[in-house]
């Protein structure tokens, strides 16, 4: 009934905004019919209701036209849970108390998954928070390649593997926008860093421009047919890419056939006449200034407001121009906010917990297992020291704009109490980080010292040490807004794990970051799992893996390296990372993350899907359907999965492609399939994994367009990119 009047009432608005038009909830949906109800809308719009459509009225909402029903469009962060409600004209939290969500894992959490069905579930359930919170625009989520393991905002991406990106991305955006919510791609492109993202002009080549950074923004438009994008801060071949002709117009637009929005990021338009032009529609955060903080209201002065208006008005800028942007608008409102059909969403209940602690336990990736040390029988009777600021630190405070507002959250420490009522549980903070902030560094008061020989007492007398560290979301750490500034542990970490492994070397690292950091204690401790930031439910999810209720089955999806100068975008210098302020030169070119391990042969401490499992999986009798294939064919790779050990499992075989005796440069292999197969203990499982042979081409420069090469490849099957169990050569013919 309620459902009724609300789209009775729905229908009343849009039919009030044609006045000559008859609308039913049947032909709404009706591509035809939106088009035509657009025309009709444009043709009773002014131009200064247009123009007004087309930039921001306060922080996250853009105007509508009341006298014709048309909805204001409101937006918010992203992506990991819909952001608590900012003020109108500044950055300040509006304090309502009916905005705290469910903060879901962090991206690179879930791209660890390698399970695209639960990025769906992610999706949906996002998007019923967004939608229950009158959110038509959902900025999220991000794909923007994991380059260095400095990046700030490494986290809200999903690594750096253009496939893998690709396949999680699209069943996110799918989920988000079946209630009637908008997904916002972002930051397109390459803002692979934060260091002087707001100017930095990125050269990069037009093969890695293809074949590594665009392929997750190609697969969210073209597969998941996302419906609107947001451009990025910096520049790339000088112009900003919030108003780049050829990323917007030729690329996003013309080849990619993209119908939706592309909104600004905040404060990322510069220019009227470009913006106008060069593919831009909606533009936020100018003028009260995106970046920082301005209680003076120049909404109008963007640059596409008043002045985009003169340019109009004096016939330097054609109306189609206008309307082409606005034409946009409207059908991303007939897809959300003037869709009649959407759902109301909803938020905090169940099922999205369950959603966000299953993906959390399936995301964390169990990377060093010495004598089983996990898991740790909850049973017991015994002593657990757990030591690290991490252990309690809210994670979902700070990082910048993802930050939220969680309804609950539950830290490790939380858990593991939840969980392990045998135990005595032991804790010592060990290091402080001091307060969250997001734009800078506020050291803590506390006695380091003091810190450290509390926790070397508490570990001295426990029969297991559980080190809870890693990075957290202050500013130069997982962050927005700077990189960080050394591959390090932070807080004097590394020091106090060395003191704690000569007192009990019986020591597990839990580590929390989104990002790699180095480990000169590798060695000397019996375990290690990376849990990234895993939101509402993190404690439990963690307590599910530590103890045995989970068995792991993430994958690392970038890799990490030993020391900074084994990652490829570092070994070029600094021209390469971060660029000398003005611009910043992509030289490893297509050898990004394990691409570049690979074909350098370059051991990394950890590898692009690695990670372990509670029991153990071996890959047998994998085979290729054919030898040889020609263009538009699927290569079948079928074999088998058996769990060898005492507990059920999930295991995920990774296919790799590399191509023999290339033409042009090339990485060793290539990820182009991969498949996560649940298998009961001592059982079998048979899988299958299509290959698109165009997969195989490279982007070649001289023709700008995709090459297949012919010729022998080679398939390299395996659980991870540095364990292949299985090679096959085929041949394109
Ligand atoms: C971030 C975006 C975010 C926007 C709105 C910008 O600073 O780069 O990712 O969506 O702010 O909060």
């Amino acid at each position: 009934m309620v459902r009724n009047i609300f789209k009775i009432s729905v229908v009343a608005i849009i039919c009030n905004a044609m006045t000559v038009m008859t609308v039913n909830a049947q032909d709404i949906n009706s591509s035809k019919s939106i088009e035509t109800k657009i025309e009709n809308i444009i043709s009773l719009l002014t131009i200064e209701e247009k123009v007004a459509m087309c930039h921001a009225q306060s922080k996250f909402s853009t105007p509508g036209v009341e006298r014709l029903g048309v909805p204001e469009l409101w937006m918010s962060d992203g992506p990991h849970g819909v952001r608590g409600e900012i003020n109108w004209d500044n950055w300040g939290y509006a304090g309502w108390t009916n905005d705290s969500i469910t903060a879901f894992p962090a991206l690179t959490c879930l791209a660890a998954t390698f399970n695209p069905n639960l990025s769906k579930d992610y999706g949906i359930s996002i998007g019923e928070e967004a939608r229950y919170r009158k959110k038509d625009v959902l900025l999220g989520p991000g794909v923007n390649m994991y380059r260095s393991p400095l990046n700030g905002r490494n986290f809200e991406y999903m690594g750096e593997d253009p496939f893998l990106a690709s396949k999680m991305v699209v069943p996110y955006i799918q989920g988000v926008q079946q209630n009637g919510v908008a997904a916002c791609v972002k930051h397109f492109a390459l803002n692979n860093q934060e260091v002087w993202r707001d100017h930095i002009n990125v050269e990069v080549s037009d093969r890695a421009l293809h074949e590594i950074y665009l392929p997750a923004f190609k697969a969210a438009v073209e597969e998941g047919k996302v419906w609107s994008i947001m451009g990025s801060y910096n520049q790339f071949r000088r112009q900003f890419c919030c108003h780049n002709d050829l990323l917007l117009n030729k690329i996003l637009k013309k080849d990619w056939n993209f119908d939706g929005v592309v909104i600004t990021d905040w404060g990322g338009a510069h220019d009227t006449k470009q913006a106008a032009l060069n593919g831009l529609d909606i533009e936020m955060g100018t003028g009260t200034d995106g970046l920082t903080t301005s209680t003076k209201n120049a909404y109008d002065s963007y640059y596409l407001a008043n002045p985009f208006l003169k340019l109009l008005k004096s016939g330097e800028i054609a109306e189609d121009v206008l309307n082409d942007k606005v034409r946009r608008i409207l059908r991303l409102m007939f897809r959300t906010n003037m869709n009649p059909n959407r759902s109301f969403g909803r938020m905090n209940n169940q099922e999205h917990i369950d959603v966000a602690r299953k993906i959390a336990g399936e995301g964390i990736v169990l990377l060093k297992n010495e004598a089983s040390f996990f898991p740790i029988d909850a049973s017991k009777k015994i002593t657990i020291a757990v030591i690290g600021e991490n252990a309690t630190k809210s994670m979902t405070i700070g990082g910048g704009s993802s930050e939220l507002k969680a309804k609950n959250e539950i830290a490790p420490l939380e858990g593991l109490k939840n969980r392990y009522k045998n135990a005595t549980i032991k804790y010592a903070m060990g290091y402080a980080s001091g307060p969250s902030a997001y734009d800078r560094v506020i050291p803590s008061t506390l006695d380091a010292n003091k810190l450290k020989q509390e926790a070397i007492e508490v570990a001295t007398k426990a029969d297991i040490v559980l080190f809870f560290g890693g990075l957290n979301k202050n500013h130069l750490q997982d962050c927005e807004g700077a990189d960080r500034k050394e591959f390090k542990l932070p807080f004097g970490q590394d020091e106090l794990l060395n003191e704690l492994i000569k007192v009990n070397p019986n020591i597990g690292v839990v580590l929390i970051s989104g990002n790699a950091v180095e480990m000169p204690w590798i060695s000397e401790i019996k375990a290690l799992m990376q849990t990234w930031y895993l939101g509402s439910v993190a404690g439990n999810a963690i307590a599910d893996v530590i103890s045995g209720d989970v068995n792991p089955s993430g994958k690392l999806p970038f890799s990490f390296p030993k020391k900074l100068s084994d990652n490829a975008a570092h070994s070029f210098g600094e021209l390469s990372y971060p660029g000398d302020g003005v611009n910043q030169y992509y030289k490893e070119d297509i050898l990004v993350g394990y691409r570049w391990f690979d074909t350098k042969k370059i051991k990394p401490l950890f590898a692009f899907g690695e990670g372990q499992s509670y029991t153990t999986f071996e890959l047998s009798k994998w085979t290729a359907d054919k030898k040889e294939y020609t263009k538009n064919e699927s290569i079948l790779i079928s074999g088998n999965v058996s769990n060898t050990g005492n507990i059920d499992g999930s295991e995920v075989v990774q296919v790799y492609v590399g191509k023999l005796n290339s033409k042009v440069n090339r990485a060793e292999k290539e990820l182009k399939g991969f498949q996560k197969i649940e298998v009961k203990k001592g059982e079998n499982a048979a899988a299958s994994i299509s290959i698109d042979v165009n997969s195989l081409s490279f982007y070649d420069e001289s023709i700008s367009n995709w090459n297949l090469e012919k010729g022998d490849y080679i398939i390299y099957i395996g659980n991870s990119s540095n364990n292949i169990s299985k090679k096959i050569k085929i041949t394109i013919k």
